[in-house]
């Protein structure tokens, strides 16, 4: 059941697309509201609740004891008191006595108390007045999840290529260097189906150009790449950099298509191409111009793309002094480290003729750059394209995935990893992933494998890794034989996960869970956090310490234990219980459930090569169905499954 309450004026999100009968404030359950600026959504929580979701917010699977803020920000220290990352996900779930989630679709800010006094109470303020706000009453936690997602519309869906392995690292700056990085994958057998190119491909950070010395030919170049089994996915930045004889800058400029200042003048900012000025992602006419800009890309036989800087960041701008060094007056009680007052100083034309500062409308434009890119792309091309963007607002996954920005290589951003991915599917991000191996800092050996061989079960598998730091792709370490097994263990495992991932998102359902919503009368199951559900049938255990030479994994019912390593597959049936596993660090262990079976297929080095229907069948199950489709084509739909039974033991 759900229902919605309308506060003031609320300005369009997009967030939400089904119908939902709107009640009259008297009836709200479950909160108490107080009026005030800001007003507060309070409701009390009993000891053993669970608060989950908030998709890419710090800290654990359970949100309890910690205080949360959806404000967008470019802040590449994932601390663990860190209040807010990239994204605004507002939705939580309260698994208690009466299970039910809450949805705060306002693009101002919120913050989330989630019992971080420890009082037992759970408290939602938000800044602007006008919203809606959401109530789904479920069976269960996982029930509350699903038919939130059932009023959002369906995910993204990425093409098969998007399920590959991708290689990327900020400062691959020519022809050159993208070929090597291919070449090595090739010669050491490392799998491997897209390079990603940084912002160093384009003719001085420019969005819509290319270096054409450093890329001499873009359009060939990626046709001789495709033929190997390889796409080139071009990172784009929201800021169109101020060059009059840009056509794009002034066409923008002419049409009105840019934010405007105090004075209403365009606004400028300072972002890696210099100074520029930013779309009006939240106009529609905005959007379907910058969406048309991709036709650049999509003329040169590109298909995915990376948008970045889109929260938006600023480096500095016309109104702030020059650096990022921490600027008290133009900060934010909430995070004095931080220049929110630049947002006050643009505004938004929207379509219902209101004029908005862009804080009060934040969290929408990332989120909006998305929907751009998304509708331009589909316009542009008769197939399905990867988009995954770094900022982003509950919507925008109907359009793009995402990806968790700048992380760093240590094992706490390892453990993020794995919270994220189940709070990010509940909001609607089925499409996501980390910068594997760690953004930032220097990645050992064991701790790019150890995040390998969890990145092979998220959808979104791209190592990426700052400029100046280790290098970080997988032929560059000791025994590059061990990193081909793990890699090869995702390409194997690609006909369960692609045709898990189609099913959950065209049901509108999360494909990767916490524990507990597939066990949730198990009272152990709901406190772990570390264990993961990933499609219908698959449990995972990740090691995420660093020399641990194996864990201690919870089976909340008996499973199929299987282990993967250059041998390949190998199954053995585990009690109910917990049981400890050893995992060195080239083979990876995985579970089944009781009565499943899964599709695995041979090696690969790309996904060019695979052949979806050529499975084997893993698991103690008698039948499994399994969607397969050409990997590109946009009518996709469940009819396109398959079922596959075991054949009788002779
Ligand atoms: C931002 C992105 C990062 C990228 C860098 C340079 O920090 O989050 O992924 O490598 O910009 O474009």
């Amino acid at each position: 059941m759900i229902s919605q309450f309308v506060y003031g004026h609320p300005v369009e999100t997009y967030a939400v697309v089904e119908d939902v009968p709107v009640l009259g404030h008297e009836q709200l359950r479950h909160f108490t509201r107080k009026k005030g600026s800001p007003q507060a959504f309070s409701c009390p929580l009993r000891e053993e609740d669970i608060v989950y979701g908030l998709g890419e917010t710090m800290r654990g699977i359970n949100k309890r004891g910690y205080r949360y803020i959806s404000f967008n920000y470019d802040d590449p220290i994932h601390r663990d008191d860190m209040p807010s990352m990239y994204g605004a996900h507002n939705f939580l779930v309260v698994d208690g006595a009466e299970p039910f989630g809450a949805f705060f679709d306002t693009p101002a800010k919120v913050v989330f108390d989630v019992d971080s006094k420890g009082d037992g109470v759970l408290t939602v303020f938000c800044e602007s007045q006008d919203l809606r706000l959401y109530l789904v009453e479920g069976k269960t936690a996982y029930d509350t999840a699903r038919q939130f997602l059932g009023i959002i519309g369906r995910s993204f869906l990425p093409p098969l290529w998007a399920f590959g392995y991708g290689q990327s690292r900020w400062g691959y700056k020519t022809e050159r260097d993208v070929s090597r990085v291919a070449d090595k994958h090739r010669e050491a057998g490392i799998p491997l189906d897209y390079i990603c190119m940084d912002i160093d491909y384009m003719d001085r950070y420019i969005d819509f150009t290319v270096n054409e010395r450093r890329f001499p030919d873009l359009a060939g170049y990626a046709a001789r790449m495709k033929e190997r089994g390889l796409r080139l996915v071009p990172i784009v930045d929201a800021g169109i950099k101020i060059e009059p004889g840009n056509p794009v800058y002034d066409e923008g400029v002419q049409k009105g298509y840019f934010c405007l200042n105090h004075e209403g003048t365009c606004y400028r900012a300072e972002v890696w191409p210099g100074m520029t000025h930013f779309p009006d992602f939240l106009r529609e006419e905005v959007r379907q111009w910058f969406g048309d800009q991709y036709k650049f890309y999509t003329d040169r036989g590109l298909e995915g793309f990376w948008n970045d800087m889109n929260e938006p960041a600023i480096f500095s701008s016309e109104y702030r002094t020059q650096g990022t060094e921490p600027d008290l007056d133009h900060g934010d009680p909430d995070q004095p480290e931080r220049h929110t007052a630049d947002f006050k100083d643009f505004f938004h034309r929207l379509d219902d003729g209101r004029e908005k500062s862009n804080y009060e409308v934040h969290n929408l434009f990332g989120g909006m750059m998305t929907r751009a890119s998304g509708q331009g792309l589909d316009r542009l091309l008769d197939k399905r394209y990867l988009l995954f963007s770094r900022s982003s607002y509950i919507g925008a996954h109907r359009f793009g995935g995402i990806w968790t920005g700048d992380n760093a290589s240590t094992w706490e951003m390892l453990r993020q990893n794995v919270y994220h991915m189940p709070s990010l599917n509940m909001c609607g991000f089925l499409y996501s992933g980390a910068d594997t191996g760690g953004f930032g800092g220097n990645a050992t050996r064991e701790l790019l494998l150890r995040w390998l061989a969890f990145s092979a079960f998220t959808p979104l598998m791209r190592n990426h890794t700052c400029i100046h730091t280790r290098h970080q792709e997988c032929y560059r370490f000791r025994n590059p034989e061990d990193f081909k097994t793990i890699v090869s263990l995702r390409y194997r495992l690609l006909p369960y996960l692609y045709s898990e991932f189609m099913k959950a998102a065209l049901r509108q359902d999360m494909f990767i869970r916490p524990l507990a919503f597939d066990f949730p009368e198990d009272r152990k199951a709901r406190d772990i956090e570390d264990q993961l559900m990933v499609g219908e049938s698959v449990m995972i255990a990740p090691i995420v310490e660093q020399g641990a030479k194996g864990r201690i994994v919870y089976l909340p019912e008996p499973m199929t234990e299987v282990r993967y390593s250059r041998e390949g597959f190998s199954c053995t049936e585990a009690d109910a219980g917990e049981r400890t596993v050893m995992v060195p660090l080239n083979q990876a262990v995985f579970y089944i459930r009781r009565g499943k079976l899964i599709p695995v297929g041979g090696a690969a080095s790309c996904t060019a090569e695979l052949d979806l229907s050529d499975v084997e069948l893993l698991g103690s199950g008698d039948a499994c169905e399994q969607y397969i489709d050409d990997g590109f084509t946009k009518d996709c739909s469940l009819d396109r499954c398959v079922v596959h039974r075991k054949k009788a033991e002779a």
